[in-house]
């Protein structure tokens, strides 16, 4: 089952020297659904969520998301698109607070409003209660860098939630972050995505990725090698063969 109006990948390809890291992967995420995207260390998998949010350029293929192409589009038109991301090794500011950092993560996604500095008082409010979601309002006045890698981690998700992005793009949301607060980003997911929000995660924690996800996707070499529900992927022979070297 694919839903033409999520987000869709045809072909898409980018190679570093001799090393083709996506190699030709089309791909279909199902709009409003908790989709992963598994596979081994190197798979391609980075590399797919720079093409399609416009962090590198592909050199072939295309992406399209509701409809829409984006491919070759910069990373403020994809955010613009509806499309909000988390990076790998968390981005955060750690020099500023927790607060500023959020207030940051919004200017980035509406520059137009920063150059004429309205909405500072809205911004504020709405950033303290995504603080209060994601439970790190007692570290608004805490510079990023002196939070843990976890509390990290929900500031960078609650950053990306400054922009009301319809689709989020999270890339190893509980890579290097202690159990406790593991459980809580996977609640926070399984919230937003009640409230319609369509996830891609890509994910290592395979309790989480199974027990979270509607729809997995797996890669090897750069594209997909099997799709399909939790239960389905997890007893596919290609995938304990590619993915868990079985
Ligand atoms: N900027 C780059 N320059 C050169 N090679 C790169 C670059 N980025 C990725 N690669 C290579 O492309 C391949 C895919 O890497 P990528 O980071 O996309 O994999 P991944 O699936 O995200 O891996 P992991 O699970 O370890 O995060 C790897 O062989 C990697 O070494
Ligand atoms: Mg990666």
């Amino acid at each position: 089952m694919s839903d033409p109006d999520g987000l869709a990948t045809e072909g898409l390809t980018k190679s570093f020297g001799g090393v083709r890291a996506v190699d030709g992967a089309t791909v279909t995420f199902h709009q409003g659904r908790i989709n992963a995207l598994i596979g081994p260390n190197g798979s391609g998998k980075t590399t797919f969520f720079n093409c399609v949010t416009g962090m590198i350029r592909p050199d072939s293929g295309t992406v399209t998301y509701r409809g829409r192409d984006l491919t070759g589009r910069p990373p403020h038109r994809i955010a613009r698109a509806g499309i909000g991301r988390s990076f790998q090794l968390c981005r955060v500011f750690p020099r500023m607070t927790v607060l500023e950092n959020m207030l940051v993560a919004v200017r980035r996604t509406r520059l137009r409003e920063l150059l004429v500095g309205a909405r500072q008082a809205e911004d504020i409010a709405k950033a303290r209660g995504l603080l209060v979601r994601v439970g790190i309002d007692h570290l608004e006045n805490v510079e990023a860098g002196n939070l843990s890698y976890g509390q990290q981690k929900l500031l960078e998700l609650a950053g990306v939630l400054m922009g009301d992005p319809e689709t989020i793009m999270l890339d190893e949301p509980a890579g290097g972050v202690n159990p406790a607060l593991i459980g809580r980003i996977g609640t926070l997911i399984r919230e937003l995505n009640a409230e319609g929000r369509t996830f891609l995660v890509v994910e290592h924690n395979m309790d989480l990725v199974m027990s979270l996800s509607h729809h997995v996707v797996v890669f090897d070499r750069g594209r997909p090698i099997a799709e399909g529900p939790p239960a389905v992927v997890r007893e596919d022979p290609r995938v304990l063969e590619a993915y868990l070297g079985v």
